[in-house]
């Protein structure tokens, strides 16, 4: 009897499962809501956190030129005497399709001022794009210095989601999208903090996903790989003015000598603009089912796939450490191999553009 009572509730749980994935409205598929999106004519209200510099001026400025209007742009930034490459960038579009707020990710009082200000404080779109880097060897790194990196990439994040999430489930209706990286997927030597505190976010939005699909809420999480941005060249001033005495010497050379050269090479061989991942995202908050997770530079697709490969680990760990510590010149020619055939790609699609062809 007890088996067969088991059974049963076994086959209404499994009934009521099937029932609530799989009616037309709410097919088997992760991160389709069921409720249509607002109508085409009404703007969608995006705000985009982090609009200083890189992606995120680059996106704001895309978006509130949108020729068919689409979106009303809240381009916030912590420190408004940034605002003059945006204003400067955005042309027309400010104070018409772009707004100009400040917001710090890291502030509580901040967020609530700035949603405070929002009419209804209604968001459609919500665009995570603050965050800041960390490299080089742990040892030679404060944990405040390492805390205020997850306040920022994470807790940014989750403060962010926390102050949007109610409104959007109480309409069920709504986008939010989170800028992580190919290193919340797979972590790269010298950036251990930095790695996790984008694994931290990829955990929280995959956690948090099956609530948001619940409410109708979309949630994407788009992993671009390396991004010409001042992200880089931050990181970079900073590893340059650093002190290395806390750590030994073959750490240090591998630092200094070894990864900040190839970081270089690798930036300037494989890196997107910011414009490029801005077009990405473009793409993903106008798609009629947007993707859990989108990666905006295919060649990190095989890379971050490897692990995926062999749960032990050993594939990706090998190669990764043999092409490291093995295979520097061979890594060095790849670079140099795919920065000569992205330049050529680039002159022939020129060519035909200026032919009329595309
Ligand atoms: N560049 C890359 O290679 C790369 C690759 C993968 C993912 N990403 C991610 O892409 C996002 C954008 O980076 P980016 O490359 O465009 O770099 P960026 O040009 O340095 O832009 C980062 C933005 O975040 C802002 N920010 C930092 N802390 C903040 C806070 N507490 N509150 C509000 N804004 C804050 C910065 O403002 P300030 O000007 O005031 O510092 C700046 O506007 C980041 O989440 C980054 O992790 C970048």
């Amino acid at each position: 009897m007890i088996k067969r009572s088991n059974q049963d509730s076994a086959l209404s749980l499994n009934i009521s499962m099937t029932e609530r994935f799989s009616t037309p409205s709410t097919p088997l598929r992760s991160n389709r809501p069921s409720l249509p999106r607002p109508p085409p004519m009404e703007p969608r209200l995006v705000l985009i956190t982090g609009c200083s510099s890189g992606i995120g001026l680059a996106l704001a400025v895309k978006l509130a030129n949108d020729e068919q209007k689409r979106f009303k742009v809240v381009a916030t930034m912590r420190n408004l005497a940034k605002r003059g490459a945006l204003e400067e960038a955005a042309g027309d579009a400010l104070n018409d399709t772009l707004e100009i707020k400040k917001l710090d990710v890291c502030s509580d009082s901040s967020i609530r001022e700035c949603m405070g200000s929002i009419p209804g404080r209604h968001v459609d779109v919500l665009i995570n794009n603050a965050g800041v880097g960390l490299i080089g060897p742990i040892e030679c790194q404060s944990i405040d210095d390492m805390k205020g990196v997850f306040e920022t990439n994470f807790f940014g994040v989750v403060r962010m989601i926390k102050e949007v999430l109610p409104d959007m489930k109480r309409r069920r209706r709504g986008h939010i999208v989170v800028i992580s990286s190919v290193m919340g997927l797979q972590g790269i030597m010298f950036n251990d903090i930095y790695a996790a505190s984008k694994f931290a976010v990829e955990g929280f939005c995959e956690s948090l996903l099956y609530q948001t699909m619940n409410f109708n809420i979309f949630l994407t999480l788009v992993e671009p790989g390396p991004v010409v941005t001042e992200f880089e060249l931050k990181v970079n001033e900073e590893a340059i003015r650093g002190d290395y005495s806390k750590t030994d010497l073959e750490t240090a050379e591998m630092f200094i000598n070894f990864y900040l050269k190839n970081t270089k090479a690798i930036f300037s061989s494989l890196g997107q603009t910011p414009e490029d991942v801005a077009e990405h995202i473009l793409r993903v908050i106008t798609m009629e089912e947007p993707p859990f997770r989108h990666q905006t530079n295919q060649v990190y697709t095989p890379v971050t796939a490897l692990k995926y490969a062999d749960p032990s680990g050993e594939l990706v760990n090998d190669i990764f450490y043999k092409l490291v510590f093995h295979h520097d010149t061979l890594m060095q020619a790849s670079l140099r191999a795919i920065k000569l055939i992205r330049w050529k790609a680039h002159k022939v699609q020129q060519g035909a553009r200026m032919l009329g062809l595309i």
